[in-house]
């Protein structure tokens, strides 16, 4: 990743630093990734007094970013609802929708966007894409002992499953913080991806898919120069 994506993603995150601190959230959900790490380390510094903001993070990688910052941190259990929820994505289409779980992270990421009364996505401009699953497969959460059987149906709707192997130093699938297998699937070019994942997410065994739609409130798209807003 070159240096002007990394400037692109911070003036993403830095703008949703400001809307967050303008409307004085006290109860914010974080997703997972790059992206997020610089709102959380750009809130850190500019949010003074720590008491009395709760953060409900999506992954155990960004509690521990959060812990690190010397946030509170709450447990997805422990609450019924968000006031605002920022995450990054994976790629973003022209109406907002988006395939996220590059991170392995979307159930726990698309739990807490559902129950956020107001959803700001971070990307940088690398990230927008004609048509989602361009660049990206479609990540499917599964439930271990369902694998192979959701192996098979995926085979048996014609597409191509592969379950996500852990790149570094261990062999062997990579699992989420919930337990579930991580299956990327290639969106045929053709598909409608909105029925596509609902014909996914009811095979029995899948926990969620990647694909986002609907969420959206504010888009923010960092260049290296300026960022946009786009509302939904
Ligand atoms: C995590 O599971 C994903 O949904 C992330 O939102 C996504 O991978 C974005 O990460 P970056 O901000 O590092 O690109």
């Amino acid at each position: 990743i070159g240096v002007e994506t990394e400037v692109a993603k911070r003036n993403a995150a830095y703008r949703a630093v400001d809307i967050v601190l303008e409307r004085g959230y006290k109860l914010i959900g974080v997703g997972t990734g790059s992206t997020v790490e610089k709102f959380i380390e750009e809130l850190s510094k500019r949010l003074g007094a720590r008491e009395g903001v709760l953060f409900v993070p999506s992954s155990i990688s960004t509690a521990l970013l959060l812990r690190r910052e010397g946030f509170r941190v709450l447990d997805a259990s422990t609450v019924d609802f968000v006031e605002v929820y920022v995450d990054g994505a994976d790629e973003v289409s022209e109406d907002g929708s988006m395939i996220k779980g590059g991170g392995a992270a979307m159930t726990l990421e698309k739990i807490l966007a559902y129950s956020s009364l107001f959803n700001v996505f971070i990307v940088d401009y690398t990230k927008k894409v004609k048509r989602l699953g361009e660049r990206h497969p479609l990540p499917v959460e599964v439930v271990p002992q369902a694998l192979n059987i959701v192996l098979r149906k995926l085979k048996s709707m014609g597409l191509e499953a592969d379950v996500r192997v852990s790149g570094r130093g261990k062999y062997g699938p990579v699992v989420s913080d919930l337990g579930g297998v991580i299956v990327d699937v290639r969106v045929p070019e053709k598909a409608d991806l909105n029925e596509l994942s609902e014909t996914i997410e009811s095979i029995p065994g899948v926990v969620s898919t990647g694909f986002f739609k609907g969420f959206t409130d504010l888009l923010i798209v960092g260049y290296s120069d300026r960022v946009e807003e786009l509302r939904f």
